[in-house]
């Protein structure tokens, strides 16, 4: 339980409050390189803030304010040029720094006025990594933006998009809360299926940690000891808004009640000969099944988006009871008010990198990777059923598509579960 007013601090994400000013400084994975390619302009909300991604015909990517500041129309509907986007209004013409580069009529009538120096539009950086378009809405000079190891492994990977009407920090407080696990995903599965699915252990010891680049739970289960990797390695709620098992989810705060969901997702394809992905595929999760008007229950991170938006569109903190189990969620609400004040205060928060010789494959803790390392050498750990390629069970309506390409690179590096 907290105070009225913490609680609305830690939610808050528009310019000027205390935590949007701490997320500003954190580049946040908001599209698909993919997805600009298939249509170059995007409408993109980030932090309360209305914007307009594109990619110009010289293949540079801007971020701009979704209003043109002559007399405020859409952008998103502008005329994409070699060097920027031209509002289709009156023609103003905009690159990605913002500097407006030519005002059609102003610059014929009046070209002594110089007009156009004075009417720049709001931009934000853009860079491609691993697939995803990431903002960054903070001061300059922009940090860098993190490359983590697995986004080198070699792997069929796939980005999927979920928006979430709830508060991002509810869906991050997920992050660093191990005893879900076992009732949320474990326990709620078993009822759902009647008994189909593995029944869980109960956790009888739950520890927290924090490192370089966030905060990590650790746990034993009944039968289980403190040499297993779920005590030794534990998971990475990674700072400051994702969580990091082997794959990633980011939980972006569109505004105060919306929050995309970023998932990047991982399968080690089977055997050990070279494979490049020309394109990551991305593709949308739905929230509600059609058929009967419910949320999706039948995936991980479905269960997830449920328990979350449970919690109302802005979790209500000052209700809640916590117990033993919450210290990781306790201790994540102090960080980031601490974390904040530092940036209040003028200073550099956690987690920030700009040095480039240490931004390479930066290492992150993950449970099992000496058994994917395996699947390289063959191993079925990670070969579907039948020849075909493993489907996701995190997210609900993986398209065919996806699925097809899939098979057929599993079919092509040979699926080692048929073999075996
Ligand atoms: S409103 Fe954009 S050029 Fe006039
Ligand atoms: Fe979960």
């Amino acid at each position: 339980m907290i105070p009225a007013d913490e609680n609305k601090q830690l939610m808050e994400v528009g310019p000027g409050t205390l935590m949007g000013d701490l997320m500003r400084r954190y580049w946040q994975p908001v599209a698909a390189v993919a997805e600009l390619d298939d249509n170059p302009v995007k409408n993109i909300r980030l932090m309360g803030e209305d914007l307009v991604m594109y990619k110009d015909k010289s293949g540079t990517y801007g971020l701009i304010d979704l209003h043109c500041p002559h007399r405020r129309a859409d952008m998103s509907y502008g005329i994409l040029e070699e060097c920027g986007l031209r509002c289709n209004y009156h023609g103003w013409f905009f690159d990605e720094t913002g500097t407006c580069t030519e005002q059609p009529f102003e610059g014929v009538a009046y070209p002594e006025a110089n007009f156009k120096e004075k009417t720049p539009i709001k931009a934000y950086k853009v860079e491609a990594r691993a697939g995803m378009l990431w903002a960054y809405m903070g001061p300059s000079p922009a940090p860098l933006v993190p490359d983590w190891d697995v986004f080198s492994d070699r792997g069929y990977k796939q980005i999927v998009f979920t928006e979430i009407p709830c508060n991002w920090f509810q869906c991050q407080e997920n992050s660093i809360d191990p005893v879900h696990l076992e009732w949320l995903h474990g326990r709620w599965s078993y009822h759902l299926t009647n008994g189909a699915s593995r029944e869980p252990k109960p956790h009888i010891k739950v520890g927290f940690g924090e490192f370089e680049h966030g905060l990590s739970y650790h746990r034993v289960s009944e039968g289980g000891d403190e040499e297993s990797e779920q005590w030794t390695i534990g998971r990475v709620c990674l700072w400051p808004n994702a969580l990091y098992t082997g794959h990633f989810e980011w939980r972006v705060p569109i505004d105060d009640e919306t929050t995309l969901s970023v998932a990047w997702l991982i399968d080690p394809v089977p055997g050990d000969a070279p494979f490049e992905q020309e394109r990551i595929p991305y593709w949308t999760s739905p929230l509600v099944d059609e058929k009967t008007g419910r949320w999706i229950d039948t995936h991980v991170m479905n269960q997830d988006y449920i328990a979350w938006v449970g919690q109302n569109a802005l979790a209500d903190r000052t209700q809640e009871h916590l117990g033993g189990s919450d210290a990781g969620i306790i201790m994540m609400r102090r960080r980031m008010m601490e974390e904040a004040h530092i940036v209040a205060d003028g200073g550099e928060p956690k987690a920030i990198i700009r040095d480039p010789e240490k931004n390479k494959q930066i290492f992150l803790p993950r449970q099992g990777r000496n058994r994917a390392n395996a699947a390289a050498d063959g191993s079925s750990l990670f070969a579907g059923k039948d020849g075909k390629a493993p489907r996701t069970t995190l997210l609900a309506m993986q398209p065919k598509e996806v699925l097809d390409e899939m098979d057929k690179i599993w079919a092509e590096h040979g699926s080692t579960a048929s073999k075996k």
